[in-house]
């Protein structure tokens, strides 16, 4: 029998196909069920190197079907859910906002709704389950770009936890903030974070919510910045910064997400919030510029070659100007921190995008949707 059976929903996108991988590697005793509905964000590919492995099963589901979830969970004996399947791109909510509020509100309500009716149908109830919901920093709003009398940004800065970093601004999102999000995108997370906090308060069930930066890293979507861009300096095409390339981000190396995640849900409290963030502050414009250099390096092409690229183009309507977390409560008492400085992930990151172009092209293609077609059918 194994130890735990966990189901993670989204697993075949980006920061799930890492979760998935991790569990999957670290907890061999496990049973680790991934479903997927396998939108255009979802590929299998991005879990070749685990897929036959004995502690595995990919179950292609919508989290809104309420009833095949249940049985699901009934079938398998679900004892934890960890959630992170949403829509999660900003410009695509701007344009299709309906499509986030099925997935992101009513999908995560569908999922704890069944979570509660199997497992309060259980002699033990809720004894050793778990709901962990995965949420967004960007439900916290959007903080201004300031900068202390005479010190231009980004400025030195001590977090709570004691560590010193560079900021663009003397307001952090932390625990206690309150939501203030502005995009489809945003909004239809923050819905989803308080329903799983209402299922806590009314029905007990043990959930737990993490809020994260930014990530990047291998098998991200290239609609997101840093594949986008990646791949857009690899063709020479342009790119299309938002506005004046001001606004700044908090970056954070999907594996070190990935982490914090296990720990919290094997350590985390019953109820509580965890911020996930690396004290990585970076405006837009200096990444594309970091981007095309380290590009036009591995690629072998003359230093800033490509710098004409640049491409300022109309902004994002509502566009929020700085993130950036205070991840000290997750340092202070599960003693997490990430491991890779930025300069040192980025350059990892280029290197496995232009190590693996076929990845690249097939989901630039749509040739990855056949995959679940080639892999599955037959099974
Ligand atoms: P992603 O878009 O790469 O992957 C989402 C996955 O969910 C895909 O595999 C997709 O097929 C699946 N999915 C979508 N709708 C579904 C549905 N109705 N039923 C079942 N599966 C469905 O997203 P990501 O960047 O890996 O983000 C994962 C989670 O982490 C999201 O909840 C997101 O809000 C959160 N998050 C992301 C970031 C980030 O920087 N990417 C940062 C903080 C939090
Ligand atoms: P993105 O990767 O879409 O993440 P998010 O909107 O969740 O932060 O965008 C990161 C930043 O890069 C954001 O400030 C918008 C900006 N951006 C551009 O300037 N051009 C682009 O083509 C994209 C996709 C993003």
């Amino acid at each position: 029998m194994p130890a735990k059976t966990i189901l993670i929903t989204g697993g075949a996108g980006f920061i799930g196909s890492h979760l998935v991988r991790l569990m999957v590697n670290n907890h061999p005793d496990y049973r680790i069920i991934n479903l997927d509905k396998l939108t255009y964000a979802g590929n299998l590919a991005n879990l070749k190197d685990i897929e036959n492995k004995p502690n595995y099963r990919f179950v292609r589901m919508d989290i809104c079907d309420f009833e095949g979830v249940l049985e699901l969970l009934r079938s398998e004996k679900v004892d934890g859910i960890i959630h992170l399947a949403a829509e999660s791109h900003v410009d695509r909510s701007i344009k299709d906002p309906f499509t986030f509020a099925r997935t992101n509100v009513l999908g995560t309500l569908s999922l704890l709704q069944a979570a509660r009716l199997y497992w309060e149908s259980l002699p033990e109830k809720y004894e050793g389950k778990r709901f962990y919901h995965i949420s967004t920093d960007e439900v916290y709003g959007s903080l201004r770009l300031t900068h202390p009398e005479g010190i231009e940004p980004p400025f030195s800065t001590t977090a709570s936890s004691g560590t010193h970093h560079l900021a663009y601004g003397e307001e952090f999102f932390r625990e206690e903030n309150k939501y203030t999000p502005h995009s489809p995108y945003s909004a239809s997370k923050a819905s989803s974070d308080h329903f799983v906090r209402a299922f806590h308060d009314t029905y007990g069930m043990p959930t737990i919510v993490t809020n994260c930066s930014n990530n990047y890293g291998p098998y991200q979507f290239p609609e997101k910045l840093i594949p986008l861009f990646i791949n857009n300096i690899r063709h020479r095409k342009p790119l299309p910064v938002y506005g004046r390339g001001e606004n700044v981000r908090d970056w954070l190396y999907v594996e070190d997400h990935a982490r914090a995640i296990d720990l919290i849900f094997h350590k985390g409290e019953i109820a509580e919030t965890y911020n996930i963030g690396g004290f990585n502050e970076w405006k837009n414009i200096d990444i594309v510029r970091l981007l095309i250099r380290t590009v036009d390096r591995l690629l072998g092409r003359g230093e800033d070659e490509d710098m004409n690229l640049i491409s300022y183009v109309t902004d994002r309507p509502g566009h929020d100007e700085r993130y950036a977390i205070d991840s000290s409560k997750l340092q202070k008492e599960l003693g997490w921190e990430p491991s890779l400085q930025f300069e040192e992930g980025l350059e990892k990151t280029v290197r496995w995008y232009l190590e693996n172009q076929d990845w690249l092209d097939n989901v630039t293609s749509g040739d990855y949707m056949n995959y679940y077609e080639q892999m599955y059918s037959q099974r």
